[in-house]
């Protein structure tokens, strides 16, 4: 029962290898894996997830971790220094696997290309960085590399160099010339003993008996077949990717998963996994990148939703079952999977081979998929196809067609291929409607089918057979040329990084003074080779307990009654708690709203995932699985409201000034899961005395909870780092340590709360949805004249931050705009959802996406270009007031826009848009350009403050705290810049322990883009120790401990009179982007971006932010999704099912610009906020998106005044194409709502 992963972290202790998803679907996980392979008589290497691997798989098989390879007491690694030097590593928390992949792309191809670097970091999601500085670090692996080169290929095939792109001085963010040579020659050995065991081979059935399941492995076929016959339930094991995600990911299959399992890997270990070679080259399809899942198990698993089984069936294909009593072959078709997960296959039977027959001439084949994400994501529906065509008469033969992902099994509308090849039919125009029309008919999609979009779905079944009609029609056209492979031009690699930053260090300034020069994170190398500590790698302590939270599973209902009987006398349970065993108070007061810990009886529950209580048992899988046995009855209450309820909220808009036009509109903006890759949890351990307790947590915030009735003096948070944070990590951790807290209290031992990935999502919930209704009256020119908008967001359940980030949406509504009548208004919205929180931006995104909407739409109903009515209404002078009347200087804004206009090429690139769009009919591009300001700082005055303590001992070492928290945006690093300059001590004589609310309390919540300003400043003010060396002040008794405060500007907004000084400084930036989006799929790709910024930072690795943001808003206004079931149940809850940005999704090109000579006086040393606003420029691909569908539009006769909400996701994108198959297709109820 056990994998590889919590044995390797608990058991063996190595922690390095990190727990992110559980579910296959990060590769925060991998490790390598080597075998002594019988037939190529070879040790073989590859990837495997941790999470997913049964321990006992792995006999005869060595591992090896990232610890392995490399560490900072012996020698690190090429692969782990690259990556730190790089600025590949931010939180830190993807590191060890990306190493670890990477580690071994270098064990099978020392010299690598970049394809080779795309494929094996392909199953690696990164939540920070934006991919570059990653791919940076590795590429200097390829071979040309080592000359400097760009590697990309660009121009032609000739290198950078040659073509002029080079500028090494503004690229270059880390030096090159000290990497640490790779060596394979010093790579770990396969151990000798591993190799002769395996060469002898062992003969017999291995039998592993755990708690609840055996696992029996076989050594050859025949003992398999008998194995089958002995236990025929029993299911095969090979990847272990199907049956392991659905063990970890619903505790509930377990009682109905059989108990013994027969696996294959110690003897047919690459069970089917060469078959692939054996298709014929006219067809093609996604693999995902894991190594060590099989295609037997992929066809096996009979799930409509994975890829191969619909293009095996349209090839012909024929799988060999084989028992004990003997073979048959049975044609690959719809018959083989009679429902969801069953084949026809006997209990006894096993798949032994595929067999895939050689294409004939006259044979087209084409293979379709659209998923979420263009890589490791399932896909929405996928499909096969095939037609044999009468040489010469091109006479229809045959036809088949597959689709996956419309139903419970594979489907095929047997009816439509027979029509159409009935009647001698010639392939041509006259069969297109006549199959459309039957494949709506046929074919049909139920609402309710898992995952929804089933009117997306339906209309991808016909633009696949539109697809396909076009692929043959245009292969018989070139007849003998080389077959294409259309999805090819999807699948790239970054090919263009450009950065280029100003000179921020003046030649004055001394060598040893680190302040804007690149530096790496200062735990860069301790996160590459797996030594950084989180939470959760922390070593037990003795007696220590696990919580697992039980949650409620109705959104608006009354407790009737808890029953934890059941689940107390399950071994190894300790106890239960609720409401009634909180000794201080269960409620929890944030500027004076009341949120509960546990949810009161009287009270009841107000969402789905509300926490009722906690089961604390001897392990996390003893406290897991008895949680899943306490029984809640509830009673359900009405009303359940989920959706922002605009109706009976909606509000007269007074008529405003004079005006040419006036137009009302919507946008729609759904919400965002935080997907921090280390999910939130904490260690409570009691001291024993006095009520003392220390929290070892990932927090923003070390927020002490009352819960105890224990004063904070007496309660100490530790928090060494976060696995990122990104707003999610302030106000949920809060409950969470309340109840760790409770459970340590009433059982005096220390207890670790860990959540896994689906309770992380379901119980903290991310980003509001907002939607803006605005009004705007406009002028001929694109001048706008007033507008009135309306925001209203679901707050969910509580109120949480609602209103502050309502606040910043509003403070936010001009953006760059000087608009003369500006009304906004905002409403938080009380919903049966979990309470939505703080994320990167704080409401910043939704409103300046609102804003944007009004200057889009005014440019499409007066036919004016976007870019020029944003121009006409731009701040322009030398002072400006906003809104808020907050004033300001726009110069620096108005640089960033003429750069970027000019660096992206702007004008020429929107001709090259207008010309490929009159040239081509399903796919269309688009370009948007936007400007922005961002208020940095808190609007709340007294969060601007920062605090920090300075020791300095004997020994010159100098130890820092301060109060912000290390999530992976180098505040520490910065800390250490500063304090280096201020105490002209070298960076590395000073160290940054832990942030301890002992040694600085009350600290800011690290957010709104000023930690550093904050803390950078706190350090700074230590000026006092000095000028003294420290022996000489030791001496004279002058302390060598100092605490620094920084009081930072007081802003404020009156809500009365509506103005204020909210903010501390505003930055600025300007962003392009280009896209290219297929009209028949709704796929998208980026194909330019350029930002040019005025953000100035401290150290200039911190550019990566910069593309991390960008990357964060990528995934919020285009991919990221969030579905909740009509009754308030969140469906997306797990890496497979909601989909970030992954390194296919990243632009072709990105030029990241930084505007030389921004001065900013008010922050240290003219830094300027970093955090937040990259974010919103992923809206610069929406609005880019909306240009490229109406145009589309345009050609179809349409109106290009049309609704899109975002994100823009390939469903959205499709479905507002409109045209003749999305017509066919009629609505019906949804299997999931907006809200
Ligand atoms: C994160 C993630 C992303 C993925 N992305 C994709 C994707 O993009 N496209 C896609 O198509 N798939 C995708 N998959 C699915 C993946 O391809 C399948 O899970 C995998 O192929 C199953 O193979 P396995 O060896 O792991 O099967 P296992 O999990 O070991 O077994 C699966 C089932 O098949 C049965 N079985 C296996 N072999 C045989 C046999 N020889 N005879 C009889 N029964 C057998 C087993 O009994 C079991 O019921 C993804 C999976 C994960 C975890
Ligand atoms: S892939 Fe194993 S934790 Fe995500
Ligand atoms: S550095 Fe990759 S997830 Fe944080």
């Amino acid at each position: 029962e056990e994998v590889l992963l919590s044995y390797l972290r608990r058991k063996v202790g190595l922690t390095g290898t990190k727990s992110a998803c559980g579910g296959g679907g990060c590769g925060a996980c991998t490790v390598m894996v080597s075998r002594y392979d019988h037939n190529q008589e070879t040790v073989i290497h590859y990837t495997v997830t941790a999470c997913l691997q049964p321990l006992v798989t792995l006999h005869g098989a060595a591992v090896v971790t990232v610890e392995g390879i490399g560490s900072t007491k012996t020698k690190l690694h090429p692969v782990q220094e690259r990556i730190a030097k790089a600025h590949g590593s931010q939180c830190g928390f993807c590191t060890p696997g990306m190493v670890m992949s990477m580690y071994t792309l270098l064990r099978n191809k020392p010299q690598p290309n970049m394809e080779d670097i795309r494929e094996a970091l392909a199953g690696n999601l990164c939540r920070c960085t934006g991919y570059r500085p990653i791919i940076d670090g590795f590429k200097t692996f390829c071979d040309s590399q080592s000359s400097g080169c760009c590697q990309n290929g660009t121009g032609g095939g000739k290198c950078c160099r040659e073509n002029g792109h080079d500028d090494s001085s503004e690229k270059e963010l880390f030096l090159h010339d000290n990497f640490l040579p790779l060596d394979p020659t010093q790579d770990l050995i396969f151990p000798p003993e591993l190799m002769i065991r395996a060469k002898q081979g062992s003969g017999e059935v291995l039998c592993f008996r755990g708690e609840r399941v055996t696992l029996l492995a076989p050594s050859d076929l025949l003992q398999l077949l008998e194995l089958k016959f002995q236990h025929p339930e029993a299911p095969l094991i090979l990847g272990n990717t199907t049956i392991g995600t659905s063990v970890q990911m619903d505790i509930g299959l377990l009682p109905k998963i059989r108990h013994i399992y027969i696996s294959c890997s110690c003897s047919s270990f690459f069970f089917f996994s060469s078959i692939l070679f054996l298709l014929p080259p006219s067809s093609f399809f996604l693999l995902h990148p894991f190594s060590k899942n099989t295609v037997g198990g992929n066809i096996m698993s009979a799930n409509p939703k994975y890829d191969l089984c619909s293009v095996l069936a349209a090839l012909d294909s024929t799988l060999k079952l084989c028992s004990k009593d003997g073979t048959r072959t049975v044609p690959l078709d719809d018959k083989v999977f009679p429902a969801f997960g069953k084949t026809i296959l006997r209990p006894d039977e096993v798949l032994l081979s595929l067999h895939v027959p050689f294409s004939k001439p006259g044979e087209y084949v084409a293979a379709f998929r659209q998923a979420q994400r263009r890589e490791l994501a399932f896909s929405i529906v996928n499909a096969g196809m095939k037609v044999t065509l009468q040489r010469d008469s091109n006479t229809i033969q045959s036809l088949r067609i597959f689709y996956g992902g419309v139903g419970p099994t594979l489907v095929t509308p047997a009816l439509t291929c027979q029509r159409i090849r009935g009647c001698s039919r010639s392939w041509g125009e006259d069969l297109l409607s006549e199959a459309c029309s039957s494949l709506t008919e046929e074919v049909r999609v139920s609402a309710s089918i898992p995952g929804g979009k089933h009117e997306y779905r339906k209309t991808l079944v016909l633009s696949f057979f539109y697809k396909f009609y076009m692929y043959v029609t245009e292969e018989m056209r070139k007849r003998e040329a080389t077959v294409s492979c259309s999805s090819y031009p999807y699948i790239f690699i970054l090919t263009i990084y450009l950065i280029s930053y100003p000179q921020l260090v003046s030649h004055s300034q001394p060598s040893t003074d680190p302040v804007g020069r690149p530096s790496m994170h200062c735990s860069g190398v301790e996160q590459a080779t797996g030594e950084a500590k989180y939470y959760d790698d922390l070593p037990p302590v003795h007696g220590e307990l696990f919580v697992h939270m039980v949650t409620s599973s109705r959104a608006h209902a009354r407790i009737i009654n808890i029953d934890s009987s059941q689940a107390l006398q399950m071994p190894g349970v300790v106890t239960f708690i609720s409401a009634t065993d909180v000794p201080g108070s269960n409620q929890r007061l944030w500027f004076n709203t009341v949120e509960e810990i546990f949810a009161e009886k009287e009270v009841g529950v107000l969402c789905v995932g509300q926490i009722i209580g906690a089961l604390v048992a001897e392990s996390r899988e003893r406290a897991r699985r008895a949680a899943a046995r306490i029984q809640v009855t509830y009673e359900d209450l009405q009303p359940v409201i989920l959706t922002i309820q605009v109706n009976f909220m909606k509000i007269k808009i007074n008529a405003l000034v004079q005006r040419d036009n006036q137009s009302v509109y919507e946008i729609y903006m759904g919400g965002q899961e935080h997907f921090y890759m280390e999910t939130q949890g904490l260690i409570a351990v009691p001291r024993g005395e006095s009520d003392e307790m220390d929290l070892y947590v990932g927090t923003q915030h070390a927020l002490v909870s009352q819960a105890l009735g224990i004063s904070s003096n007496k309660i100490t948070c530790h928090v060494k780092r976060l696995g990122g944070g990104f707003g999610g990590k302030i106000m949920k951790i809060a409950a969470l340590s309340a109840v760790t807290a409770v459970a340590a209290h009433k059982t005096g031992k220390a207890v670790r709360c860990c959540l896994d990935r689906g309770d992380d999502m379901l119980i903290t919930s991310g980003r509001h949805p907002f939607l803006g209704q605005y009004k705007v009256g406009y002028n001929s020119d694109g001048t706008i004249v007033a507008a009135d908008i309306t925001y209203y967001s679901n707050g969910g359940c509580t109120l949480d931050e609602s209103a502050f980030i309502m606040d910043k949406a509003l403070l936010h509504m001009d953006n760059a705009y000087r608009i003369p009548h500006l009304r906004g208004r905002g409403m938080v919205c009380r919903t049966h959802l979990p309470s939505y929180t703080a994320f990167r931006g704080f409401g910043g995104p939704q409103g300046l996406m609102v804003i944007e909407s009004v200057l889009h739409e005014v440019a499409v109903c007066s036919g004016l270009s976007p870019k020029k009515v944003r121009e006409v209404n731009m701040y322009q002078g030398d002072l400006c007031y906003t809104h808020h009347m907050q004033a300001f200087c726009p110069t620096d804004m108005l640089r960033c826009w003429d750069q970027c206009l000019q660096r992206s090429g702007y004008e020429s690139r929107l001709q090259d848009v207008q010309r490929f769009n009159s040239q081509n009919r399903w796919k269309k591009r688009g370009i948007a350009v936007l400007p922005q300001k961002f208020g940095v700082g808190f609007s709340k005055g007294f969060f601007n403050q920062g605090a920090a303590l300075v020791n300095i001992y004997k020994d010159g070492s100098v130890l820092v705290f301060h109060g912000g928290t290390e999530m992976g945006q180098g505040i520490h690093t910065k800390a250490l810049q500063v304090a280096s300059r201020v105490l002209k001590v070298p960076m590395s004589s000073i160290f940054i322990k832990e942030t301890c609310t002992g040694n600085v309390p009350n600290a800011s919540p690290s957010a709104a883009s000023f930690g550093t300003d904050a803390v950078g400043m706190a350090v700074k003010v230590q000026k006092a120790l000095c000028p003294r060396t420290v022996n000489e002040a030791y001496f004279e008794k002058i302390s060598l401990s100092a605490t620094g405060f920084f009081m930072g500007p007081p802003t404020y907004v009156d809500w009365e009179k509506g103005e204020g000084n909210a903010y501390y400084y505003f930055t600025f930036g300007a962003c392009c982007s280009e896209v290219e989006i297929d009209c028949l799929t709704g796929d998208h790709k980026v194909l330019q971006k350029c930002i040019n910024s005025s953000f100035l930072l401290i150290g200039s690795s911190f550019l990566s932010f910069v593309e991390g943001g960008f990357v964060q808003g990528l995934g919020l206004y285009t991919i990221e999704e969030l579905h909740f079931s009509p009754d308030g149940t969140l469906l997306t809850r797990g890496a497979s099912q909601y989909k970030i940005p992954a390194l296919c999704d990243v632009p072709t090109e990105l030029n990241v610009h930084l505007l030389a000579n921004a001065q900013n006086p008010h922050a240290i040393y003219m830094s300027k906020g970093i955090g937040e606003p990259p974010l919103f420029f992923g809206s610069t691909l929406f609005f880019a998106i909306k240009s490229a569908i109406a145009a589309a539009r345009s050609d179809g006769g349409l109106s290009t005044v049309f609704p899109l909400s975002s994100p823009a996701t390939a469903a959205r994108i499709r479905m507002a194409c409109e045209d003749q198959f999305t017509h066919m297709v009629c609505a019906s109820s949804p299997w999931s709502i907006d809200v």
